[in-house]
């Protein structure tokens, strides 16, 4: 696997990728990577001739009082795990490689991006939008992949990528998970063994709530039974659990369209954030399967 940190470089990387006339996928990450990220880079092998993964702990999406500094960054390990999983280049920029002095340039994506995570994480999404913007225009990818475990994220960039005619297809990924349901995050690594234990109890309530919801519960009782379990567990607090609307992310109180529970939620002090599939018809209990694999909706 090429590793390159200039952008000079890394066009030329990928002048030569693509000489064989075949197709480029990218994967987006900020590195410490697990299973969710490299079951992206597995899925880019499946639809394109070459895969380009991106290592950037992106500064302008991290808020004040945030993980910034000690977000982990293990670049060896990553770079052994993209190699094993099949990916052909790794671009991991140097920051001023993405943000040149005076750099000024701002996207906003709104609606999508307000209330959920937006609410909480003031400028987070236009911190995304700047960099997935800029990462699409250094690599020209023909897809790019983005899990649904940042179900906001994934819903900005499509529509993002529609409105500014970024000629990518964009990619969603089912979520990977532990054997217990909860959903793999480089995050979980700050958890401590008790708080580990407690955090399954985020996924397990949501399946309980979708389940309810499925078999005719109100929405609004659902989420209050859900918001119960996670204090019962320990859980410090509960920024939102709500229904949306699947590609709108609109409020949702019925299941007429395609819905989504998604939940954030705080235990010790770390922030977990979650989401499931809720669709008219659905298996009750099929929302979340476990033992690692992807959900299955
Ligand atoms: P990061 O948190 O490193 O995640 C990179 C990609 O991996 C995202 O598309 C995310 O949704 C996906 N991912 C994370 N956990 C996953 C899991 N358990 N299963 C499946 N996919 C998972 O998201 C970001 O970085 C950044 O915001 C980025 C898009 C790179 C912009 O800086």
């Amino acid at each position: 696997m090429q590793l390159e940190r200039r952008l000079i470089a890394v066009r030329a990387a990928i002048r030569d990728l693509r000489a064989d006339g075949g197709t480029v996928a990218l994967v987006p990450t900020m590195g410490a990577l697990h299973d969710g990220h490299l079951s992206l880079v597995t899925r880019a092998n499946e639809v394109a001739d070459h895969v380009v993964a991106s290592i950037f702990v992106n500064p302008t999406q991290f808020g004040e009082g945030e993980d910034l500094e000690s977000y982990p960054r293990p670049e060896e390990e990553d770079r052994a795990k993209l190699e094993s999983a099949g990916c052909d280049l790794l671009w991991a920029p140097t920051p001023d490689e993405v943000y040149p002095d005076g750099f000024s340039t701002a996207i906003r994506v709104s609606g999508v991006t307000e209330g959920l995570c937006g609410a909480s994480r003031p400028g987070h999404f236009d911190g995304v939008a700047v960099i997935v913007a800029k990462l699409f225009n250094q690599i020209g990818p023909d897809y790019a992949l983005f899990g649904e475990k940042d179900y906001q994220q994934l819903t900005l960039i499509r529509r993002m990528a529609r409105d500014l005619d970024f000629n990518i297809e964009i990619i969603g990924v089912p979520t990977v998970r532990e054997a217990d349901g909860l959903a793999l995050s480089s995050r979980n690594a700050y958890l401590t063994d008790d708080e580990r234990a407690r955090a399954a109890a985020l996924p397990n309530a949501m399946r309980e709530a979708a389940a309810a919801i499925i078999g005719g519960e109100t929405v609004s009782f659902a989420i209050i039974a859900a918001k119960a379990r996670l204090f019962e567990a320990g859980f410090a607090a509960v920024d939102y659990i709500e229904l949306r609307d699947a590609e709108t992310l609109e409020p949702a109180a019925t299941l007429e369209r395609p819905a989504r529970l998604i939940a954030a939620a705080q235990i010790g002090k770390t922030r977990l954030i979650d989401n499931i599939a809720v669709e008219r018809g659905q298996r009750a209990g099929a929302a979340i399967s476990c033992q690692g694999n992807s959900d299955k909706n």
